[in-house]
């Protein structure tokens, strides 16, 4: 087995996941409107629908799980539905309502049709779980009073609410729990054209003077993930800044994107790793994802939740009931010579 040299432990510059420093910017930056909000059309247009429903009904929108990568936008969109019904929107997590009675007293504190947001929702308890579901079926809870014996149970009602779910990982939702949203939507990964009208709406707001293929050169480079190009662009900045006059060009974004170590695709290290472990610790795959993962010395979630989703839509990167599989693309953009056997490991792949 190959064992990385450079095995690297500091955050990565494009992890998709919400950083400390992310959470000022994304406050200034977070769209309010459905109209602000740029990409995911289908979502945006089936939503307006519902919203506009339920404003003119004046009931709460029915329950709505969003999924699909993390940084598309999912917290961001509960925001803009909560504010286009005009209602008050309270967030949490799944894994911050430790018991019960944490639900209970959120979901007893909510307002006439508030939004409530759970991010992560794959991550709630079962106990916790079992207090949504009358919740979300017939706005009522039941509260177990005493213990022992005299243990009873009171039913209490609920104003009428919303909630919103989101998750990264629709396939672990119990299916009790996924019955109960009338709305499912998944996020998609963004195209680079909308990337490059997300930064520019960013670098407007933040006072940042880009060029539109500096702007372009960025997105190119984001995989997908609006919160990842928005990070980027603060990063190009201090380039630019330092190394130029201030003004976001091609040039300096690729020099910057270079020292970031992102490639001309928007792969990083951690892709890199993981690819040229499938092609050269195990001749192209099929391999498991635990075992890449514990090759590579990275958490297998993060793999799968991470690097996949981008490195299959690039086309480099194919999932099978044996395992993952790198394909002609990947060999073709890692400088990889193909191989030449007709059979054996790694094979199947070639036909991508
Ligand atoms: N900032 C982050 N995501 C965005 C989006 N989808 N539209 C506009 N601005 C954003």
């Amino acid at each position: 087995m190959i064992q990385t040299e450079d095995m690297e432990f500091a955050p990565r510059v494009i992890t998709p996941e919400n950083t400390v420093e992310d959470s000022d910017i994304d406050v200034t930056l977070r769209p309010q409107t459905l109209h602000e909000y740029i990409g995911q059309d289908k979502v945006k247009e089936n939503l307006a629908i519902y919203i506009e429903a339920a404003k003119r009904r004046g009931e709460p929108l029915d329950h709505v799980l969003l999924y699909g990568p993390p940084g598309l936008g999912k917290t961001t969109l509960s925001g803009i539905i909560a504010h286009e019904l005009g209602v008050n929107l309270r967030v949490t997590t799944g894994p911050a309502i430790e018991k019960p009675g944490d639900l209970v007293s959120l979901l007893t504190s909510l307002s006439d049709n508030d939004v409530l947001f759970i991010d992560e929702i794959h991550r709630l308890s079962r106990a916790v779980e079992e207090i949504l579901y009358p919740a979300l079926e017939d706005r009522v809870i039941d509260i177990i009073i005493g213990k022992g014996p005299a243990a009873r149970s009171i039913r209490m009602d609920l104003k009428p609410f919303t909630l919103i779910g989101a998750t990264t990982r629709a396939g672990q939702l119990s299916a009790p729990l996924r019955d109960r949203f009338g709305v499912i939507q998944r996020l998609e990964l963004y195209t680079t054209p909308q990337l490059t009208d997300i930064i520019r709406r960013s670098a407007m707001i933040l006072c940042i003077p880009c060029t539109a293929d500096g702007a372009e050169e960025i997105a190119g480079r984001a995989r997908g993930t609006p919160r990842i190009a928005n990070r980027l662009l603060k990063r190009v900045r201090d380039f630019a800044d330092v190394m130029g006059d201030g003004q976001i060009t091609k040039e300096i974004a690729s020099i910057a994107l270079s020292r970031l170590e992102i490639d001309n695709l928007g792969l990083d290290g951690l892709d890199r790793r993981m690819l040229e472990m499938i092609i050269r610790g195990y001749g192209g795959g099929p391999v498991g994802l635990e075992t890449l993962a514990s090759a590579i010395g990275e958490e297998s979630v993060t793999l799968e939740d991470v690097c996949e989703p981008f490195l299959m839509q690039l086309g480099f990167l194919g999932r099978t009931p044996r395992g993952r599989v790198a394909t002609k693309l990947a060999y073709e953009h890692l400088g990889f010579k193909l191989p030449d056997h007709s059979d054996g490991a790694g094979e199947g792949q070639l036909s991508f």
